[in-house]
C-alpha cells in the first residue's frame, strides 16, 4: 500500500461569505488567534506524516505563497533587535526547499476542478485533500485519524460529520451502508448540497479526504453539478462504485472559517484554549457576557 504523501488545498476560492473581510486578502490568511486559517491545515498535514504540500491558488493570492517564504528584511530587523521568539513565530511556517508546490485553476469552476488542477502534482499516488476553511480541532488531528485508519483499509476515505437536518443543503451528504456499527463505515453514495427533504442522512463531508489517483480521470468527465459547479463529491459517487471507499466520523469539533459566525467561534474556542492569551479572554468575555 502506497503511504500518503501529499496533501492538495485549494485556495482560489473568493470567499464570498466573509466579504468584504476577504476583498483584498485571501480568505485563507484571516487570522484564527494567532495565525492565519492556511497554517491550521498545513501543519495538520504535518502532523499527520505528509511532507508534500499542494495549494491550487488563484489570482490575487499570491500573499499565501509569501507567508511559507523567508521574509528577508522583517527576520533580519527581529534579529538586530534580539526579538529572537518573534523572529521564530514568522519561520516557524516556512516550508522545506522543494516541498510545496503551486498551480493555478484559472477559474471557478468548483472544488472538483480544482483538485483536478493539482493531478501532475500528484501523480499515480494516493493523496489527502484538506479544505483550509474547515479548520477541526482535535487530537489526534483529523488527517492523522484519517492517516491511521488508511494504514488499516488502504482505499478512499472522507470524514464526516453529523450536522441538523436543516443544513444538509451547505454540504455534501453520505448515505451509510446498512447499519453503522462504529467510526467507519461504508457508504451506497454521496449527493453534493442535497434539500433536507431529499438528504440521504444528516452525515455531512467535513473537507478532509484520502483519495486514490483515478478520481483524476473521473474528474475528468464529471460533468457540472450543484451550483453548476464540478463537484468532488460527484466524482467521489462514481469512484465509490469501483474502489473500497470509506466514510470516518472523525473525534474532534470543526470550525466553518468560510462563514462570518464560524469564524467569530473559532477565534473564540481557540482563543480560549490559547496557553497566553486563553485566561485573559475567559475574563474579558465574562465580564462582557
Ligand atoms: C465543500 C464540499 C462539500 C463539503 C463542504 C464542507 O463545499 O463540496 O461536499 O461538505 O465543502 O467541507 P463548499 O463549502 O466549498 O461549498
Amino acid at each position: 500500500m502506497k503511504p500518503i504523501r501529499k496533501v492538495v488545498i485549494p485556495v482560489a476560492g473568493y470567499g464570498t461569505r466573509v466579504l468584504p473581510a476577504t476583498k483584498s486578502i485571501p480568505k485563507e490568511l484571516l487570522p484564527l488567534v494567532d495565525r492565519p486559517l492556511i497554517d491550521y491545515v498545513v501543519r495538520e498535514a504535518l502532523d499527520a506524516g505528509i511532507d508534500h504540500i499542494v495549494l491550487v491558488t488563484g489570482r490575487g493570492k499570491g500573499a499565501i505563497e509569501d507567508y511559507f517564504d523567508h521574509a528577508f528584511e522583517l527576520e533580519t530587523g527581529l534579529e538586530a533587535k534580539g526579538k529572537i521568539d518573534i523572529l521564530a513565530s514568522v519561520r516557524k511556517p516556512i516550508l522545506a526547499a522543494g516541498s510545496v508546490s503551486y498551480t493555478r485553476q484559472q477559474a471557478p469552476l468548483g472544488l472538483g476542478h480544482a483538485v483536478w488542477c493539482a493531478r501532475d502534482i500528484v501523480g499515480d499516488e494516493p493523496f489527502a485533500v484538506s479544505l483550509p476553511d474547515v479548520v477541526i480541532d482535535a487530537e489526534p488531528s483529523a488527517l492523522a485519524q484519517m492517516v491511521g485508519e488508511y494504514e488499516k483499509t488502504g482505499g478512499n476515505i472522507i470524514a464526516v460529520e453529523e450536522v441538523a437536518q436543516e443544513e444538509t443543503n451547505k454540504y455534501g451528504v453520505v448515505a451509510p451502508k446498512g447499519e453503522r456499527t462504529g467510526r467507519l463505515f461504508e457508504m451506497s453514495g454521496m449527493v453534493e448540497k442535497p434539500e433536507p427533504a431529499k438528504a440521504p442522512s444528516n452525515l455531512a463531508i467535513t473537507g478532509r479526504y484520502i483519495l486514490q489517483p483515478e478520481i483524476f480521470e473521473l474528474l475528468e468527465d464529471t460533468p457540472r453539478g450543484a451550483g453548476g459547479e464540478i463537484q468532488l463529491t460527484d466524482a467521489m459517487d462514481a469512484l465509490m462504485k469501483q474502489q473500497p471507499f470509506y466514510a470516518h466520523e472523525y473525534e474532534g469539533v470543526s470550525h466553518d472559517c468560510g462563514s462570518k459566525l464560524g469564524w467569530l467561534q473559532a477565534n473564540v474556542a481557540l482563543g480560549l484554549k490559547h496557553p497566553e492569551l486563553g485566561d485573559s479572554l475567559a475574563e474579558f468575555l465574562r465580564k462582557n457576557r
